[in-house]
């Protein structure tokens, strides 16, 4: 996936016409939009559609799909035909799970992100340590694209290397959490982006900022 200027929006308003009028605002710095469930369950699954008939950009949908196989092939079916060009699912529910998603993605020739880490502090309670076994299940299913955190630098590196650098790995965290874009971009492929952006009093001078602070 080419990434214009290394970063994802992440469109996490809850109103379509906003997410539209920011995008709109901003689309000549992006080519690339996460939508999660802020937007989602606030406008319904039209809201994938809507941008991705308006806009030539690709469109990842950030639903964290952790449920059983059965389920996880519903929900990556649903997005999918909503004309999501992929899908971020957990990788800590397991191979079968994960196996279940990658097949739907497989039948609509997508591709999903496999989620090993989480970006927030409470993400090291549980999980911390686990993101390296993660992304090696990810390999043997033969996953292309990963999300690791850019606000543990340590455990994003550490995923990087057991990925591989052909990998592609997206990070979220970087502004509002902490992370900073430089330091994630040495490991990390594109930043996911969300508040430093759609919080800002202007969202296309706070956008060309980053651009403009990344030297990577
Ligand atoms: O607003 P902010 O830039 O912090 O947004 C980060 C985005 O990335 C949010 O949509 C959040 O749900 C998502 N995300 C994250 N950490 C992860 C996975 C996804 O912050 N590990």
């Amino acid at each position: 996936m080419e990434v214009k200027n290394n970063i994802i929006l992440a469109l996490d308003l809850m109103d379509i016409i906003k997410s539209f009028e920011l995008v709109e605002s901003i689309s000549k710095y992006i080519n690339t939009i996460k939508i999660g469930y802020p937007l989602t369950l606030a406008e319904g699954l039209k809201s994938v559609t809507v941008f991705k008939e308006n806009f030539e950009f690709n469109t990842i949908c950030d639903y964290k799909v952790a449920d059983i196989p059965a389920t996880n092939e519903k929900i990556a079916d649903l997005t999918f035909k909503a004309g999501a060009d992929s899908i971020i699912v957990h990788g800590f529910v397991g191979k079968d799970s994960v196996a279940a998603s990658c097949d739907v993605a497989l039948e609509y020739g997508k591709e999903i992100f496999l989620l090993t880490e989480m970006s927030h502090p409470g993400a090291i309670q549980f999980l911390k340590g686990k993101g390296e076994k993660i992304a090696e299940m990810g390999l043997e299913l033969g996953i292309n694209n990963y999300v690791a955190p850019s606000t543990h630098l340590d455990r994003l590196s550490s995923i990087r290397s057991v990925l591989g650098k052909d990998k592609f790995i997206i990070s979220p965290g970087v502004g509002t959490q902490g992370g900073n874009p430089n330091d994630t971009l040495k490991y990390a492929d594109a930043l996911i982006i969300g508040r430093s952006i759609y919080n800002a009093e202007n969202p296309e001078i706070a956008i060309k900022e980053i651009i403009k602070e990344i030297t990577v």
